[in-house]
């Protein structure tokens, strides 16, 4: 878009990878981006210099979950504090942006009185503060960015929302201009509904698998209806990764903090922590588990990535144990990230060396697995991969 970068960070290894044209995480598109741009990118740990050097400052930070499952504010607080230390030296309008997810009203009642506090300046007089929630998939991030549906951007200030507008400009993406809170809650509100959608597809279809109807099937009939559309309907082991279980948990706990019970929302987190087991159900049908080695096909939470929080392949794993199997696992690109949580199982140097195992599960749909083949396997698929489907000899996908 044009736009100049300082990226602010302590990891100095990641900060000269940036540096350097390489992306930190694999993510198709981002590393040619920085490649591309490198003129116009620059890094740095020192992040008053990258305040005062720029008109914008992007908060980007982490909000893990605790154990009760709020979302940790810790980065938010020190980096909030950091900004406003660097506001102190500066004479013109500056725009703080809150990228990252946090509960609604944190932003007034957590980030502008520390801005406010350590800077002596004023919100919306001396700097601008907006609250601009990303909904960016792991996998298709860039491409994502490039043709959203929306930006929303959070503030009640127009002269910090021009400022946003301006540097959107060039996306030409309709603009949804509300509230800080209301934005605040509208990422969570995303979240929370395409975690529902697929939770409810799951439950859809474990009442389809008894009946012997194809879930898939169904969830085309029934995406038609535009008021309902086709997408995340796919069932199966149910949803993993850095956004859903964690923003629906936070929503969760924040609604029992204002004495609302979330009906809708628990029951979505309780049944997509039952998925996994149910492929374990299925395999038992057709082998016993114990004393045999039992192949993993994908560890990242999707493809096209290498991150793996919240993958379903850990339950996965860890029931198999329990029934006394032995795991051999493959995934194209998540495995150095797996060995981490679990160091003690197998790791495949192929996906075909998965296809000796004595049952196979599909756990992540990685393209490259439609090489593999399939005849005289007996397969679970938790993800509806349509080769396995076609050759295996036996064959049952968790929800069809
Ligand atoms: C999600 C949101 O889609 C994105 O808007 C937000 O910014 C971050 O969280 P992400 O977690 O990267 O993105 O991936 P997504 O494609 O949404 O998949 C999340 C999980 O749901 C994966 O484990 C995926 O396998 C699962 N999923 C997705 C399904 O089980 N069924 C579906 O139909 C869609």
């Amino acid at each position: 878009m044009g736009h100049d970068i300082i990226f602010v960070g302590r990891d100095r290894k990641k900060l000269d990878l940036i540096q350097s044209g390489k992306s930190p995480i694999y993510e198709p598109g981002l590393e040619d981006l920085l490649t591309k741009n490198r003129k116009k990118i620059s890094v740095t740990t020192d992040l008053q210099d990258a305040v005062v050097n720029s008109e914008i400052t992007f908060i980007c930070v982490g909000t893990p979950p605790k154990k009760d499952g709020s979302s940790d504010l810790s980065q938010v607080k020190e980096v909030s504090r950091s900004i406003g230390k660097s506001l102190q030296s500066l004479d013109r309008f500056h725009v703080i942006v809150t990228k990252s997810t946090v509960i609604p009203g944190t932003n007034e009642t957590v980030i502008i009185p520390l801005l406010e506090k350590e800077s002596g300046k004023k919100a919306f007089v001396d700097f601008g503060i907006a609250s601009n929630p990303e909904f960016l998939k792991e996998g298709t991030a860039v491409d994502d960015f490039f043709h959203t549906d929306r930006v929303v951007i959070g503030t009640h200030d127009p002269k910090t929302r021009e400022v946003l507008e301006s540097l959107y400009r060039p996306l030409h993406a309709p603009i949804f201009s509300t509230t800080l809170q209301t934005s605040e809650m509208i990422k969570y509100a995303s979240n929370a509904f395409l975690a529902t959608k697929i939770s409810f597809a799951n439950e859809i279809g474990n009442i389809c698998k008894v009946q012997g109807i194809d879930s898939y099937e169904v969830f085309k009939g029934v995406g038609l209806d535009a008021r309902i559309s086709p997408h995340f309907f796919r069932s199966g082991i149910g949803f993993g990764g850095s956004c859903f279980p964690k923003d629906v948990k936070a929503l969760i706990a924040y609604a029992d903090s204002k004495g609302i019970p979330s009906r809708i929302l628990s029951s979505v987190m309780a049944l997509n922590e039952d998925q996994p087991g149910r492929m374990i159900t299925l395999l038992k049908k057709h082998i016993n588990p114990k004393g045999k080695t039992i192949g993993i096909l994908g560890l990242a939470f999707k493809p096209d990535t290498d991150d793996i929080r919240e993958s379903r392949a850990i339950p996965i794993i860890r029931h198999l144990r329990k029934a006394g199997a032995s795991v051999i696992a493959y995934d194209p690109m998540a495995m150095d990230n797996f060995r981490k949580v679990l160091p003690d199982i197998s790791y495949a140097g192929s996906a075909a060396e998965i296809l000796a195992s004595d049952a196979v599960l599909i756990v992540t749909e990685w393209k490259e697995f439609e090489d593999l083949d399939y005849h005289g396997k007996i397969v679970i698929d938790g993800r509806r991969f349509e080769k396995a489907r076609r050759e295996a000899a036996v064959y049952e996908g968790v929800c069809w």
